[in-house]
């Protein structure tokens, strides 16, 4: 049998600026960093159309359209699939859940914006682009990524709550602890100094464990 050789490039990091790339979309030609200008994107990658797990993760982003336009974020599906595949598949969704998937899916089908992105991981396949989730910034930043196999959905509250948690820990300046979420205290960054140290000890606001371990409201 004849071997199948993946290019699997470096993977992009958190901290990386997002590879730009111009790829044909459900939505036309897009260049990556025209639509990622001002904006947030949260961008994902899915196995296959036209299959059951991917199905009910990309309809479920559908059904989101307005939490991520509130929150100045746009979505981008990308699959090594065809144009073609994505448009009877978008198509056969509305018609038989009622959901528009109607933000742009890339047709990977060169598989270049998944060799770009890490998206490949030949231990899990190597035809099809893992599971993968990136939220990149409006200045073009790479700030969180989430990768998932071919056998298990993602999380959409999980999702959620990140782009908000990173949207929060930006305009605050603070550090989130585990299981943030909105409406809840943020952690106070240590004292670098000692008269840091000094105001931190003598604040009665904060919820204190100890000087390093503080915590505010963000209300
Ligand atoms: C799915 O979305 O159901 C799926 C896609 C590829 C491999 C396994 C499951």
């Amino acid at each position: 049998m004849e071997e199948v050789t993946v290019k699997v490039n470096p993977m992009p990091r958190i901290g990386d600026k997002a590879p730009d790339f111009t790829a044909n979309t459900t939505h036309g030609p897009i260049k990556f960093s025209e639509y990622n200008k001002g904006k947030w994107v949260v961008m994902f990658s899915h196995p296959a159309d036209f299959t059951p797990v991917c199905t009910t993760e990309l309809t479920a982003f559908a059904l989101e359209k307005e939490f991520f336009a509130k929150h100045n974020a746009k979505l981008m599906g990308v699959s090594i699939d065809s144009i073609h595949s994505h448009i009877a598949w978008v198509n056969n969704v509305r018609e038989k859940m009622g959901v528009y998937m109607d933000f742009p899916i890339v047709a990977d089908i060169d598989m270049k914006v998944a060799q770009l992105y890490g998206m490949l991981h030949p231990g899990e396949s190597s035809t099809a682009a893992v599971r993968a989730v990136f939220f990149i910034d409006p200045e073009g930043s790479i700030r969180l990524i989430l990768y998932y196999p071919l056998n298990v959905g993602r999380n959409m509250e999980e999702i959620k709550r990140v782009l908000v948690a990173l949207q929060t820990a930006d305009a605050k300046k603070v550090a989130l602890p585990v299981n943030w979420k909105e409406g809840d205290m943020a952690i106070v960054p240590p004292p670098k100094t000692l008269d840091e140290l000094t105001e931190r000890l003598a604040n009665t606001t904060y919820e204190k464990v100890d000087f390093y371990l503080a915590k505010k409201s963000l209300n």
